[in-house]
């Protein structure tokens, strides 16, 4: 039995990582330190994994969470745009100091590959799309640099040390579990938050921005395949589905699935509050994932408004337990 190593586990990309691999039967470690992961995420599978609560910034403490492990899934990571604005100081120590300390950990215990949760945020905002990996990167965000020095470390260790790395570059993944209690959430989830609350959500721009959103159990599927795949080390992959959306599209679609918020309010009154666009965020997203089904024999599983469905779903059922508002 492999024993994985997912760090962020209890993050929302993460902690579908270890569920879907105790449902196959492997082992799983968790390094995550609860940052902006979340316990919750964890608990009706706490008893199946080996938890370290290890901030993957600091070297020493982590080295021991890579004994025996035979892959890492490096979720770990301060996640945002904004967040980075706000602070670039530390999304660039978690996710380049915190990468690095990951690899190097990776190496010294002779792991056998290391997926690393890389970002479309490495393109900028070129008007060309879709985006395809051989395309030139410029991040337009300190987060969209961080994301992108990691995965530049991943390709060096590969080249240098032999570390088998595999970089996955996700487009704006969503589902459930996202943190929906955070100026830094992802925007579906807090377009799914507000109207389930019958408040109005805020669409910062006229709206016609798109994204090639991203189910997360489709993410799932392409890590697992990322870790066996034989041509995949070294390289940098795109993850997503190939098709993009509109904010404004979007939020219909969810004004439509979600019909009536919890406290009987009707969606359909409830019109989006629109504000000046925000710095660092590009216009538009939409991947090539011609490489991905190549390489990785990936398919994207789970459409956007399947995924949405789920989504909503999920939350209804978990609404009590949430955040009201999170960091
Ligand atoms: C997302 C991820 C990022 C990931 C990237 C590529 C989040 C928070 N960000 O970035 O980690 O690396 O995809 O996979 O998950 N917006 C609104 N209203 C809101 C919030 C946002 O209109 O209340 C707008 C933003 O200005 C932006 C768009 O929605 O134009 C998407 O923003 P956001 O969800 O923060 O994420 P991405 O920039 O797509």
């Amino acid at each position: 039995m492999a024993l994985y190593l997912v760090t962020g586990g209890g993050g929302f990309i993460g902690s579908a990582l270890v569920r879907r691999l105790l449902e196959r039967g492997d082992a799983v470690r968790v390094v995550d330190n609860f940052a902006t992961g979340e316990r919750r995420n964890l608990e009706a599978v706490r008893d199946r994994i080996d938890l370290r609560e290890t901030d993957i910034a600091d070297l020493d403490a982590l080295r021991p969470a890579f004994a025996g492990v035979d892959y890492v899934l490096h979720q770990a990571a301060l996640r945002s745009v904004p967040r980075s604005i706000d602070n670039p100081l530390a999304s660039n120590h978690t996710n380049i100091d915190g990468t690095l300390n990951v690899l190097v950990a990776a190496r010294d215990a002779g792991v056998r590959r290391v997926v690393y949760a890389g970002s479309s945020t490495a393109y900028g905002d070129s008007p060309t799309l879709p985006k395809v990996e051989t395309m030139p990167v410029a991040p337009i965000s300190p987060y969209g640099v961080s994301k992108l020095a990691a995965e530049m470390y991943c390709g060096v260790f590969h080249r240098v040390y032999g570390l088998e790395t595999v970089t996955l570059r996700y487009f704006s993944v969503f589902g459930p579990r996202a943190d929906p209690g955070s100026p830094y959430s992802g925007v579906l989830a807090l377009f799914i938050k507000a109207l389930l609350e019958g408040r109005q959500p805020t669409i910062f721009g006229d709206g016609e921005q798109s994204r090639d959103f991203t189910y997360v159990d489709n993410v799932v599927d392409a890590n697992l395949l990322a870790r066996t795949a034989p041509d995949a080390p070294g390289r940098v992959i795109n993850v997503a589905t190939s098709v993009r959306q509109t904010l404004n599209h979007s939020y219909r679609l969810l004004a439509g699935i979600i019909g009536t918020s919890m406290s009987g309010a009707s969606i359909a009154a409830i019109k989006p509050v629109y504000e000046p666009a925000r710095p660092g965020h590009i216009l538009h997203s939409l991947a090539d994932i011609t490489q991905a089904r190549e390489v990785l024999g990936f398919e994207p599983r789970v459409s956007f408004e399947q995924g949405l469905r789920l989504t909503v779903d999920w939350y209804r059922e978990n609404f009590d337990s949430l955040p009201a508002a999170g960091i």
